[in-house]
């Protein structure tokens, strides 16, 4: 019967690279509330942002340990493709963490990022590096449904302020690119074993929520919005709404547990060369007004 659960080892597109690239992004007159004029989106985001410095070390640790056992030239790519990328995540995310400590939330981001460290110690420390690397594929599940909603209705891009916006867009395409990395590494380790790869899903969520939860009420705290109805629940309506990233992501994770998923059934690689097309003329825009 678990035969019947495993997931093949399809592995990336070969029309897709994975290739790192520093932005160094510099941030400046960034509003408050960057996304769509909307404080609980926008702080919902920025928490997400405090967990990534420390989260992609961990994500590139957990590949970087069983990276031996790639089997051909493509793969071995990939996997150094992947490092290299999430490396680069955790400094553009830093400089952005950096930005909004030194714009008001500075017991907030400091704050935020320290729970997010010990919160993972707690992982390196509890849990075999099969299990880590099976929370990496979880968690780069749940990244690039995320990347999905972002990328996939121009008009989601549209509602981040133009200062960051970029930063957003170029992490979303890239978290596409690399989506299988770790799965397929998963999937070799554990020779395709659905319940190493399914039963870290649900706690590891769990995690992520719950520290979205209490940051965002931070950041909202900060704001004294916490205590505002009608702000939290227009916020939350626009998460919950169609086209939101709640009714986005919940339907596309539940397709984790589905014996025989593999990350590229949803196949987007068409797409990824006009994101990395309209990234390219964004940036040469801002450097262009930066000049
Ligand atoms: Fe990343
Ligand atoms: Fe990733």
């Amino acid at each position: 019967m678990w035969n019947l659960l495993r997931s093949t080892i399809k592995s990336t597109p070969g029309t897709v690279s994975i290739i790192p690239q520093r932005m160094n992004f510099d941030f400046k007159n960034t509003p408050k509330h960057w996304f769509d004029n909307e404080p609980v989106q926008t702080h919902l985001m920025n928490a997400l942002s405090l967990t990534f410095p420390d989260g992609e070390r961990f994500f590139v640790d957990s590949v970087r340990h069983f990276r031996n056992i790639a089997t051909s030239k493509k793969q071995q790519q990939e996997i150094s493709g992947f490092i290299g990328q999430e490396a680069m995540h955790s400094l553009e995310h830093d400089t952005f963490n950096k930005m909004l400590a030194a714009t008001g939330y500075k017991e907030e981001a400091e704050g935020g990022q320290n729970l997010a460290q010990k919160i993972i110690a707690g992982g390196r420390k509890r849990l075999s590096h099969k299990e880590q690397l099976a929370a990496t594929a979880a968690l780069e599940h749940i990244t690039a449904i995320m990347a999905q909603w972002l990328l996939s209705d121009p008009s989601v891009l549209e509602k981040i302020d133009p200062s960051v916006r970029q930063l957003w867009f170029w992490h979303a395409i890239e978290e596409t690119e690399h989506k299988a990395v770790a799965f397929d590494l998963l999937q070799q380790v554990t020779d395709g074993d659905y319940l190493t790869r399914v039963r870290v899903m649900a706690p590891a969520t769990w995690f992520l929520m719950l520290y979205c939860f209490v940051y965002t009420g931070a950041f909202l705290k900060k704001d004294g919005l916490h205590n505002k109805p009608l702000v939290i629940a227009k916020g939350l309506w626009q998460l919950a709404k169609p086209g939101g990233l709640f009714a986005s992501v919940v339907p596309a994770w539940f397709q984790y547990f589905k014996p025989g998923f593999h990350p590229w059934d949803d196949d987007d690689s068409a797409e990824i060369s006009q994101w990395r097309a309209s990234l390219t003329e964004a940036m040469a825009t801002l450097q262009a007004e930066a000049a």
